[in-house]
């Protein structure tokens, strides 16, 4: 404790004394880790974060938005949450580096500080060519409204493959803002498909069909990274499936053709032990009434003995009236361990969050899910006016109360049941 005191003192004279922190050895650093995987030409962010006179130009605005936690869009909470791959978020000390850098009149600093610019892949695909690559038909969105629209993609494949990664591939960077990837086995989507004269057909708050477990494949949002699941583990692709792929577009104040496409990588069947699951923890039986501006509601799982596993990734999702959701896991003994925690969700930011290491989920535990939602006149987003009741659904207007857990079990072992598959 008094060696933490000191080595404060020392940092507090040191920025009485020290010059002003500065772009080019700070800030640029920052900005290239945090910022610019959206902020480059052609991408999703309105405007580029790519040099000096980008980031001082736009010095008062991210001020404000990095004051007010708007940027960057990671959602989950350092409290209450486990910690994640590849989490975005300012550190405390990264946060007060920029806004200090934007109080001292965002100073540029000397040139040879500046850090090398970030490596460009050199294929547009995170993990190298994937096994199999499938496309939409061109379509426009339209310019001024939020779009989500379902395409329904046939993978072609007569036997089961084992996904171990998956990446969406935005073909206009700045409209497309989400991606999710569903699977259907029943060729129920390709009867939507179409039906107005445009590829696809609308959708929102999911894929529009019944959905078996383990019908979510994954998603995709501006600023992840693309990963393959840890070894031995695989996502069941059942053979003549479709892949149903939700594109959400936000207006980039422009009218341009997308071709968003889809690439997945296979894991060989006999490196596979287990599969991985996206398990729904969810409420369909809620209601939230019309005026109440914080209705809780809950789900909960208990892990039986036959069912114990991990969590290797987490994805929350709600409509646009959910303001918080948290995910924990209460042990046998009582010790409660977090998973993830939103405090200010955002429907426009939704992810697919991989924890650093996987939560254990032992016999007898439970999983907690608890959100929070506001049906009042005062949320912004409600879209319902007159104002009205809200229960589970898929529409804009309804609402959904739900976590898919990534869940592998302890006790599947593919390789033993597998002829002749193991050598
Ligand atoms: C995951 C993608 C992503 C990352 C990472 C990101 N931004 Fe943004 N940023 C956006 C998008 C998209 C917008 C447009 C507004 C919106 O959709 O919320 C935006 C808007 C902004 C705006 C204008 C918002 C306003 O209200 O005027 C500023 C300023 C900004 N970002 C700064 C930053 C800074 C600084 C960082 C890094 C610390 C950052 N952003 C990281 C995607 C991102």
């Amino acid at each position: 404790m008094k060696a933490f005191r000191l080595l404060s003192a020392a940092v507090f004279l040191g920025t009485c004394t020290a010059p002003a922190q500065t772009y080019t050895k700070e800030v640029s650093r920052i900005i290239q880790q945090k910022c610019q995987q959206c902020h480059r030409p052609n991408d999703i962010a309105p405007f580029a974060l790519m040099n000096f006179e980008d980031a001082s130009t736009y010095a008062p605005d991210i001020k404000r938005v990095v004051g007010e936690r708007k940027m960057p869009p990671w959602k989950p909470a350092d409290e209450g949450s486990a910690p994640f791959q590849d989490n975005f978020n300012l550190s405390a000390e990264e946060r007060r580096t920029l806004l200090s850098w934007v109080d001292a009149g965002a100073p540029k600093g000397d040139d040879a500080d500046l850090p090398e610019a970030a490596p460009v892949n050199a294929s547009p695909w995170e993990l190298g060519e994937p096994d199999l690559i499938l496309s939409m038909p061109e379509f426009t969105p339209p310019r001024a409204a939020d779009t989500y629209r379902c395409f329904v993609l046939p993978t072609g494949l007569d036997e089961t493959r084992y996904v171990s990664a998956s990446q969406a591939l935005p073909g206009d960077k700045r409209q497309v803002h989400h991606v999710l990837l569903y699977i259907d086995q029943t060729g129920e989507s390709a009867k939507l498909d179409g039906k107005d004269g445009q590829p696809g057909y609308s959708c929102f708050g999911g894929p529009g069909i019944e959905l078996t477990i383990g019908g979510l494949l994954g998603g995709w949002a501006p600023g992840a990274r693309t990963r393959h699941l840890p070894d031995g583990i695989g996502q069941v692709l059942p053979g003549k499936s479709r892949i149903v792929m939700q594109v959400h577009y936000h207006p980039g104040g422009r009218t341009a053709p997308d071709q968003t496409k889809v690439g997945l990588w296979y894991r060989a069947a006999n490196k596979v032990e287990k599969r991985l699951v996206n398990i729904p923890l969810i409420n369909q039986t809620f209601v939230l009434p019309p005026g109440e501006s914080n209705v809780v509601v809950k789900a909960s799982q208990v892990v039986f003995p036959f069912l114990t596993g991990k969590a290797i990734l987490i994805a929350p999702h709600m409509h646009l009236l959910g303001r918080t959701i948290k995910v924990e896991v209460k042990d046998a003994d009582g010790t409660v361990r977090p998973m993830i925690n939103i405090e200010d969700w955002d429907f426009n930011w939704q992810g697919f969050y991989t924890f650093g290491e996987a939560v254990k989920l032992p016999a007898f535990s439970t999983v907690w899910l608890t959100s929070s939602y506001d049906n009042s006149a005062n949320n912004p987003r409600n879209p319902n006016n007159p104002l009205k009741a809200v229960r589970w659904g898929e529409g804009t207007e309804d609402e959904m109360c739900l976590a898919f857990l990534g869940v592998v079990f302890d006790n599947e072992s593919f390789l033993p049941f597998r002829s002749g598959s193991t050598k």
